[in-house]
């Protein structure tokens, strides 16, 4: 979800309300995704390595993180919506981590959208720990590798959208994506719309996808 620093800054706005608007994105794609019917939407929205950023800005953004699943939460209940977590969100604040458990809780029994949200999430790691948990109880081949990883109980990635113009993975569903279609689009985050998903769901589908065959 790149890009909320730029659009605030186009706006002689502090990052923090690119952050909060971008919120206001994630609410509203959430709401597309289940309304189109999607299975499933993961979100990036805390990598291993953004612990580097500023503390004031680490704090701003668990600050959206809590007011998010204390105001949401009702709705994803309403609405049939599964919330998951991957990546190491054990790592942060108590609380945090509580509200997290509490919300998958009380979402684990929901059939329709499942929302993944990537929380201290680095795929490097996240292939690591599955490596090493396969490992501890077999061989180590990628269906015992891939049954390991953060994203077992979601279905295959097909479709991996970047926003902001950046053309790269940065440690995001690295070996998830080994067939995924991806889609970039020079559009801000806090300015993706419902219309933008739309037209990377219509390319997608016009896609041909061969996974190796042909
Ligand atoms: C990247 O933009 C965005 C992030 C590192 C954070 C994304 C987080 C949110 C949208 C809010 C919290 C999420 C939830 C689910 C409540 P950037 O800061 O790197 O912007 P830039 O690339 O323009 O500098």
């Amino acid at each position: 979800m790149d890009g909320n620093g730029r659009w605030a800054k186009k706006r002689m706005m502090p990052r923090a309300f690119g952050h909060k608007r971008g919120v206001e994105a994630v609410r509203e794609i959430t709401r597309a995704a289940r309304g189109m019917g999607l299975e499933a939407l993961t979100l990036y929205a805390f990598s291993s390595e953004n612990w580097k950023r500023p503390a004031d800005e680490i704090a701003d953004l668990m600050g959206l993180l809590r007011t998010f699943i204390r105001n949401d939460l009702d709705e994803f209940v309403a609405n049939n919506v599964r919330l998951r977590i991957i990546g190491e969100y054990q790592a942060l604040a108590p609380d945090i981590v509580e509200l997290i458990e509490d919300a998958m809780a009380r979402t684990a029994h929901n059939t329709g959208t499942t929302l993944a949200i990537a929380l201290n999430y680095g795929s490097q790691q996240e292939i690591a720990r599955a490596a090493a948990k396969a490992a501890a109880k077999g061989a180590i081949t990628p269906e015992a590798i891939e049954a390991e990883l953060d994203t077992a109980s979601l279905p295959p990635l097909d479709l991996l959208i970047r926003t902001s113009g950046e053309v790269r993975l940065s440690n995001f569903l690295l070996w998830q994506a080994a067939y995924a279609e991806m889609w970039f689009t020079d559009v801000l985050w806090p300015d993706f719309s419902p219309a933008h998903l739309q037209e990377a769901l219509d390319q997608f589908g016009a896609r041909e996808r061969r996974f190796g065959g042909r």
